[in-house]
């Protein structure tokens, strides 16, 4: 077991651009850590740094407080599972758990037990004696785990293991992969772009964008208290609802104005928002916190729209709306509520739950940035 640390690490590989930069993150000790970001963000460059695959340009690794920029991979005493398994075809299941440990010489006998455990432990020992072509996906995906839990590393470091998978598949080896860990207790290091894995499996979570860090937090104050527009976007299905608009003070209420859209904020946002009077401002709202009424001829206090599809889910029903000024919001409604593509609607907001960003695709959250609870 050991605590993972990359200080102000920067990894650039033709000398311009950076891969990672300036990054600094600690695994704790028995931690599962999951770093999670777009295609191209970093996350696979900063395992292979990690397991010693790579050198950072500047910066430091450190494994249990020593660094190991020096150190070769093989003394690291990581295991990496790739993406893609990467097992050796030409071998059996039992050859393949049992090669790295013959690699460290380890008496036949001990090799013997640890194989069968760890084939006990992940429900493959009737595999053993199959080439890892004869297998279905997930069955080679619990081989390429077991060939790095045999080894009894310090550190595992996952990269997008069940990403080949059915989707559920997935799910059903995300769980058997958190309770594994629960029961091991190894420093985790876990890369993916999926949201919900991140969230499922992370004690902490690293959202990480061009090779720098977003926001680090646990899973559910990153859907709560999302430091920024980008994070805020990555949570959550459908995701976030984002309206372009500006903040306007009438009558000594506060209001989100977007073109004819007009969401009154509560009066507690007012203090913190005097200072942008009329300036230009992203509210987000997540499309659990809007509801969709028909419109009818007593006029409901909300925003006016047309409905432009209705997605039932089972569990809820996905409703795409365009405003009069052209704005599109989701909402996630009762699985049974009854609309018409093209019918008029009434969307009503839950101002309580609205976020507020300053423009851009990173803006801060303004609540967040003003450290004032009230926002
Ligand atoms: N060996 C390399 N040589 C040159 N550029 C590289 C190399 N490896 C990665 N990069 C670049 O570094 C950036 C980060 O790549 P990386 O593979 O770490 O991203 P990723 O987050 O793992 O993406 P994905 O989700 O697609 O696997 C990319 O712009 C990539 O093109
Ligand atoms: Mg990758």
């Amino acid at each position: 077991m050991a605590q993972v640390r990359l200080e102000n690490v920067t990894k650039s590989f033709d000398g311009k651009t950076a891969a990672v930069s300036d990054f600094t993150l600690t695994a704790n000790d028995g931690q599962f850590m999951v770093i999670v970001g777009p295609s191209g963000s970093g996350k696979t460059t900063l395992l292979r740094l990690i397991a010693g695959l790579e050198k950072p340009t500047a910066g430091s690794v450190y494994i249990d407080g020593l660094p190991v920029n020096d150190v070769h991979p093989r003394n690291r005493d990581v295991a990496m599972v790739f993406q893609d398994y990467a097992l050796y075809p030409h071998m059996t299941v039992g050859q393949n758990l049992a090669f790295g440990l013959k690699m460290q010489k380890l008496p036949a006998e001990q090799i013997r037990h640890r194989v069968s455990r760890t084939a006990a432990l992940l429900g493959i020992d009737n595999l053993l004696m199959r080439k890892p072509g004869t297998l279905s996906g997930g069955q080679q995906q619990r081989v390429a785990l077991g060939r790095a839990i045999v080894r009894k590393p310090k550190v595992f470091l996952f990269d997008e293991p069940l990403s080949n998978l059915d989707p559920t598949l997935r799910m059903a080896m995300r769980t058997e992969l958190k309770m594994l860990h629960e029961k091991l207790k190894t420093t985790s290091i876990y890369v993916t772009h999926d949201q919900t894995e991140a969230m499922a499996l992370g004690d902490r979570v690293c959202v990480i964008r061009n090779g720098k860090i977003l926001q680090l937090a646990a899973p559910l104050e990153l859907y709560e208290k999302p430091a920024n527009r980008f994070v805020a976007g990555f949570f959550g299905t459908p995701p976030m609802n984002f309206l372009n608009g500006g903040i306007r003070f009438q009558d000594d209420n506060c209001y989100f104005v977007s073109g004819e859209d007009r969401i009154q904020l509560p009066p507690r946002m007012k203090k913190s928002l005097a200072n942008r009077n009329g300036k230009e401002i992203v509210l987000g709202v997540r499309p659990h916190y809007v509801s969709v009424s028909p419109s009818g001829p007593a006029e409901l206090d909300g925003i006016k729209g047309t409905v432009l599809t209705a997605e039932p889910l089972g569990d809820r029903t996905d409703v795409y709306v365009k405003t009069g000024s052209a704005n599109r919001i989701v909402a996630a409604t009762d699985p049974h509520i009854n609309v018409t593509v093209g019918s008029p609607v009434i969307i009503s907001i839950n101002a309580e739950r609205v976020h507020l960003f300053e423009n851009g695709d990173t803006g801060p959250n303004i609540g967040l940035l003003a450290k004032d609870p009230n926002c």
